[in-house]
């Protein structure tokens, strides 16, 4: 677990410009930062011919050490905009050790007028920015930045991509020597792309020598402004001498990349189908949404209000990784919808209801910077609610509600998704290269790729149904706002939940049984949703009048939640299980066998589902990792976060098992 990472500490010189206080160096050149970065990133990495030279569906992923005020970013984003055809894409991945806060980065980039148009968007977007890996996507989808928050030389090593131009910053090597090191260029070796090239403000001798014997090979330059000369370079391969790096298993090993026709099929309209439709969509996809009911988002993504809340261990798991990077980027995404109707971040407030919760929100506070969660006092959770409490608590400020049905609807009216409603899929089958979905004997629909995000009911396909998914049925209760329950002013959460009103309404959640197959909203649970509300606060209860109400005669909703047993959602390219098991039968005699066969994937089939009860943070950015499963593209979780979710990983722990 990474300890607090504090945002970069910045002076300012009298033109404005920042200055590190940790490393003792300028951001950018004194002369020009603009040209500098032009001359030293772009021009060596021979960026304009090459964003010029991208087909419509083509994209050019670079790499950076080092994001700083994102000028360098922000350049090759101009650039690219000049340069590029219609539908090709610029990834840009940018690991950040010190991010700036984002006032800090506001007036940084207000010294560059000319790339005010993609500074804005930039900083609309620079919220949420917390540790591990943080996806941003610009000018609807045609733009991904993928932050790595941490320091390099343990960001990148975490890092699945293949990148086509290094821009290798980072402050002076004198000032920052602790990462410009050979450990630092294996990695930027391991992730260049065949013909990659890299470019440095830098000529010192030992950053050469390291860079080529790292598989670069360098040459000095004519430099610019106070450098006399500076490195580019191109990867020319992995040294004979040095071991290669392990690759993938493969059993999580990519599929051969899709080059025939970018159409999708997804089935299911929730929040995994509708943002794998949308991340798609973004990709140049056209995307066809089956959906069983007459509108998008009738069942588990239906509630009025759900709850964006982080339940996260202070041990770094994959699940608390996810859950870092899948808030931030669903945080994002919610930027493009409208506040208090679509959602607010009006923050949640985790009460310490017992000793237990208490002693985990205090390891929680000390793993966690203040701008993601802190820990308030009685006194002060109260002045935040703006209800009396009896506890104090943790408070996300940057949490609050959204209305998923609203998330659901901006994703599937982007360009390029067509719903296909009153669409009861049945079975799949695969008929040449394409997937066919039928209905009895109507075919419904077909395409060479197709996303199952039907929750637990995907277990229905032949392919899917060994899936380990449970349902778990929920009701949440509909409560009229009163007058008094106005100043109720975040979400207060304890075993259950309570959010501000919505269109003067609070949904109160939500009932867990494990064994109801039956969606009738009961009155029995609108009663244990009250008791729930009583342990939030009883003088919330007053002010709802909840003591008078009759259960009988209260409004609800009931859903399904799906889950997997190990919590995680199932994302990622589905095998055939039967030739799975055959090509992997040696591990059910020694686990710590690779046998040398490719992974029998089921071309073009993937699985978005198992989302629990928190599809409103794990579903936006699972649409992104299926995505960029399906396209070859840098992945926007650490390898290990990609593979805890890998449907294969219940296949291969059940192989394990039995030696
Ligand atoms: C009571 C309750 C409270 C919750 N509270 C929160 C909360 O506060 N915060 C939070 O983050 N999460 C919460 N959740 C969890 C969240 O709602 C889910 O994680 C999320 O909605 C799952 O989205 P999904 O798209 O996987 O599933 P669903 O929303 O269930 O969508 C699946 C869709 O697939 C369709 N479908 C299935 N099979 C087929 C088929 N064969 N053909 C055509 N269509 C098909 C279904 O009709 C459905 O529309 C809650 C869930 C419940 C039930
Ligand atoms: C000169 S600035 C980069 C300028 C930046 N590319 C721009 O366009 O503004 C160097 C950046 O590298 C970051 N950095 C330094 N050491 C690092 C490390 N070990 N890991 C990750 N980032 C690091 C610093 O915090 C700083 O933001």
């Amino acid at each position: 677990m990474n300890p607090e990472l504090p945002n970069a500490q910045l002076d300012w010189d009298d033109q404005g410009r920042p200055y590190s206080r940790v490393f003792d160096d300028v951001y950018f050149s004194d002369l020009s930062g603009l040209e500098e970065t032009r001359y030293v990133f772009i021009e060596q990495n021979r960026l304009k011919e090459r964003f010029a030279a991208l087909p419509a569906d083509g994209r050019l992923v670079i790499g950076e050490t080092g994001f700083g005020t994102g000028l360098n970013f922000l350049c090759a984003w101009q650039l690219f905009e000049e340069q590029a055809v219609a539908g090709a894409r610029l990834h840009f991945v940018s690991v950040e050790k010190y991010p700036l806060t984002a006032p800090d980065l506001q007036r940084a980039l207000a010294l560059w007028p000319e790339l005010k148009p993609f500074a804005d968007q930039l900083l609309a977007q620079y919220v949420a920015i917390h540790q591990g890996f943080q996806r941003l996507v610009l000018d609807n989808g045609r733009v991904t930045l993928t932050l790595l928050i941490g320091d390099a030389l343990e960001q990148l090593p975490q890092l699945d991509a293949q990148i086509d131009a290094w821009f290798l910053d980072g402050f002076a090597p004198a000032k920052n020597p602790d990462m410009w090191t050979a450990e630092l260029f294996a990695e930027l070796a391991r992730l260049a792309a065949p013909d990659s090239t890299i470019s440095t403000f830098t000529s010192t001798g030992w950053v050469r020598r390291l860079l080529n014997a790292a598989g670069f090979k360098m040459k000095r330059t004519p430099g610019i402004g106070h450098k006399w000369e500076i490195l580019r370079g191109a990867f020319v391969g992995w040294p004979s001498e040095t071991p290669a790096p392990t690759p993938a298993k493969p059993w999580f090993a990519r599929p051969a990349p899709h080059n025939g026709e970018r159409r999708a099929l997804v089935i299911g309209a929730g929040l995994a189908g509708c943002a794998s439709a949308a991340s798609l969509a973004a990709r140049g996809w056209q995307v066809r949404l089956l959906e069983r009911h007459a509108d998008i988002a009738q069942e588990a993504s239906g509630n009025p209000q759900g709850v964006l809340y982080l339940k996260l261990s202070a041990h770094g798991t994959a699940l608390s990784q996810l859950i870092v990077s899948g808030f931030g980027h669903t945080r994002r995404v919610l930027e493009q919808l409208q506040r208090g109707v679509d959602w607010d971040g009006c923050g949640v407030l985790q009460l310490a209801f017992n000793a237990k919760e208490g002693e985990r929100q205090a390891q929680l506070a000390a793993a966690f910077p203040a701008d993601l969660l802190h820990v308030l006092d009685q006194p002060h959770a109260e002045a935040r609610a703006g209800i009396a409490l009896a506890h104090g608590g943790l408070f996300y400020p940057e949490g609050g509600w959204v209305h998923p049905p609203a998330l659901c609807q901006w994703q599937a009216s982007q360009p390029n998704v067509q719903l296909l409603a009153h669409r009861d899929v049945l079975e799949l089958r695969k008929v040449d290269d394409q997937w066919q979905a039928w209905d009895g004997d109507t075919l419904l629909a077909s395409a060479p790729v197709v996303v199952l995000a039907g929750a637990a009911e995907i277990k229905r396909f032949a392919q899917s149904a060994d899936l380990p998914l449970k349902r778990i049925r929920g009701q949440i209760t509909r409560l009229a706002q009163t007058t008094e329950s106005q100043s109720l002013a975040t979400v207060v959460c304890a075993e259950g939940y309570v959010a501000p009103a919505r269109l003067g309404e609070h949904t109160l959640g939500a009932s867990f049984d494990f064994t109801s197959d039956d969606l009738t909203p009961t009155a029995a649970e609108h009663l244990g949703n009250l008791q729930l509300l009583e342990e939030i606060s009883s003088d919330l209860v007053t002010r709802l009048h909840a003591d008078q109400l009759d259960a009988e005669q209260l409004q609800g909703r009931a859903a399904f939640r799906c889950t997997s047993p190990d919590y995680l959602p199932i994302v990622g390219p589905l095998a055939d299980g039967e030739a799975f098991n055959l090509a992997y039968a040696a591990l059910s005699k020694d686990a710590r066998q690779v046998p040398d066969v490719p992974c029998p994937w089921l071309d073009g089939l993937y699985v978005n589902s198992g989302h629990g009860s928190r599809g409103l943070i794990t579903a936006p950015l699972s649409g992104e990792l299926l995505a960029a499963w399906l396209d070859n593209e840098p992945l926007p979780l650490p390898r290990s976060v990609a593979e805890a979710c890998h449907p294969n990983r219940f296949a291969l722990r059940r192989l394990i098992r039995s030696s």
